[in-house]
């Protein structure tokens, strides 16, 4: 699916905060390439990564001073994109009118380097992500870049059919019995509330669903390219997973996993092992995915859907609905029932 970026603004992770750039990075969203370096106030800069003068990339340029010097004349251009020197012009020289470059609007939130992608100032702060400093609960993240396109990539992790298969055995068997699905959407995006009738005999399963507890386990896909998983495990234990994804180019996603948990008494000790266990699914996901791309590219585009693909056909129907600048979906809901 093609984002028109004027349509379809939207805030996408690009980093960590607070780190420095030594020299430049280049960056790819939505297809565009931007060149990251410190700017003068010792943040992290992105401008277009296209000198106004005569085309050229800027990442062959230099970053020195808080600018970015282009490689092939040496105009220099700030963090905000202004054109603060044209050498041949001499120190005292104007640049002309259209010297500038675009440049993304970046912040910085809960450890996370956010970029503002459209034009026009941002539409509200980039969005909280579960469990990062919040009191009592344990938090881990980690991101990996995905050669698949982002529609796959989130309907993935929205996909409860796949997790026997592709993770069989640790946190779910093959299709062995029934669940029931409530897919909401209205604008906010799509929500889907899962009822399982059983325990899942799975290693995950055995360690966090005592008998008799209730589970509670709600999927959401919010815009404009994330899905976030909580579990609920009685009214002490929760685990939540949000995958923030930022789409490179047309086959190339980077995701940024936040984990959160709420697991008393062991909150404290469980790091190692979600980080293990997170990196290990994904790892997983990542490797079906890319074999899926690349079979995608060769045979193109031809599916074949059930009722247990309905939440994911409702979250491409809302995309595509978003991408053509479309009201973004009404607000309706239907229950489904397939085995897990
Ligand atoms: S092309 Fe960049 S300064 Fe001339
Ligand atoms: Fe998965």
């Amino acid at each position: 699916m093609s984002e028109d970026r004027a349509m379809t603004p939207a805030w996408y992770i690009v980093g960590r905060a607070g780190q420095r750039i030594g020299g430049i990075r280049k960056l790819t969203l939505r297809g565009v390439p931007y060149v990251m370096f410190t700017g003068a106030d010792g943040r992290a800069a992105a401008i277009l990564d296209r000198c106004p003068h005569r085309g050229v990339p800027l990442s062959l340029g230099k970053a020195r001073g808080g600018r970015l010097a282009c490689a092939y004349h040496g105009w220099e251009f700030d963090g905000e994109g202004r054109c603060a020197l044209i050498p041949a012009l001499g120190p005292g020289g104007m640049p002309p009118r259209g010297a500038c470059v675009e440049a993304l609007v970046l912040r910085e939130r809960q450890g996370w380097l956010w970029a503002w992608q459209g034009s026009g100032e941002p539409e509200g702060d980039p969005p909280e992500v579960p469990g990062h400093g919040w009191r009592g609960w344990g938090h881990g993240r980690f991101s990996r870049i995905l050669e698949a396109r982002v529609d796959e990539v989130i309907e993935n992790f929205i996909d409860c059919p796949h997790t026997g298969y592709v993770h069989g055995g640790l946190f779910r068997t093959p299709a062995d019995h029934e669940a029931v699905h409530h897919v909401r959407q209205d604008p906010s995006g799509v929500t889907v509330d899962i009822e399982e009738e059983a325990r899942p005999r799975s290693l995950l399963g055995r360690l966090l669903v005592r008998s008799g507890v209730r589970v509670e386990h709600v999927d959401r896909f919010l815009p404009p390219a994330t899905v976030e998983v909580g579990y609920r495990f009685g009214t002490r234990w929760e685990v939540v997973g949000r995958q923030t994804c930022t789409p490179m180019g047309p086959w190339q996603t980077a995701v940024h996993v936040d984990v959160a948990w709420r697991l008393s008494p062991l909150t404290p000790v469980l790091a190692p092992f979600v980080a293990l266990v997170g990196r290990l699914v994904l790892g997983q996901d990542r490797a079906i995915l890319e074999h899926q791309a690349r079979h995608l590219r060769k045979f193109g585009e031809q599916f074949c859907s059930t009722e247990a693909d309905v939440t994911n056909l409702w979250i491409q129907g809302w995309r595509k609905r978003w991408a053509k600048g479309e009201p973004r979906g009404t607000r309706h809901g239907k229950t489904v029932r397939f085995r897990l």
